[in-house]
């Protein structure tokens, strides 16, 4: 089986579904969760699903970013993972980085790339006036949010939507989006997929 190592900074909810999905028959397992902040929620739940932990604390590298990353790597390293999930992953990662990890590297990122790369991409969908917005899984490459696109789930945007509610909507999306795509990389599969919201009534 692949081995999968996922970087977290926050709640983990991706990391949750990603290490259920790994489960039976699965080409891919679970061996470390790596959070850039001690006090990330998704480390207990990592925990509670059996999960190796480790913390590589990025405040306290007081913006140094190569001692950040040298610290992320010899963790990383030490669990060889064959595949690197970033999920709700908040740091950016140095071309230098990337390149060590080059083709074996994901990210989801909450919105229709190419449209709105970086941060508050639900605001931004709204304030730009998007009829439609969503989720992308793409590899990493050294360019932020760039890298081929290996998923993307479609979800409508509702009148009255605010930035919490859109987002609620992408997450769920997410959720199924993201594993789907885990599955098919690790058996190889680069090919790009496609998922749309089914109508769930007001949500
Ligand atoms: C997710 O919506 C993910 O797409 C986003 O952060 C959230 C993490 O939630 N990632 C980014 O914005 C990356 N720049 P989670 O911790 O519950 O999975």
């Amino acid at each position: 089986k692949k081995r999968v190592a996922i970087l977290i900074s926050g709640s983990g909810s991706n990391m949750v579904r990603l290490i259920e999905s790994m489960r039976g028959a699965h080409p891919a397992r679970p061996v470390l969760v790596l959070s850039s902040d001690p006090e990330a929620k998704g480390l207990e739940k990592a925990r509670a699903l059996g999960v190796p932990t480790a913390v590589v604390d990025a405040r306290a590298c007081r913006g140094d970013r190569a001692a950040f990353e040298a610290e992320l790597a010899r963790l990383l390293d030490d669990a060889r993972p064959d595949i690197i999930c970033l999920a709700g992953f908040m740091r950016i990662l140095s071309p230098k980085f990337v390149a060590r990890y080059a083709g074996r590297m994901l990210n989801i990122h909450p919105s229709l790339l190419p449209k709105f790369r970086g941060l508050n991409t639900h605001a931004r969908a709204l304030a730009a006036g998007e009829t439609e917005h969503g989720a992308t899984v793409h590899e990493v490459t050294a360019e932020l949010d760039e890298g081929p696109i290996l998923g993307q789930a479609r979800v409508p945007v509702k009148p009255g939507d605010t930035p919490e509610t859109l987002a609620a909507r992408v997450l769920r999306m997410e959720h199924r989006l993201y594993p789907a795509v885990l599955e098919r990389f690790a058996r190889g599969e680069r090919t790009p997929i496609e998922m749309v919201a089914e109508a769930d009534g007001n949500s």
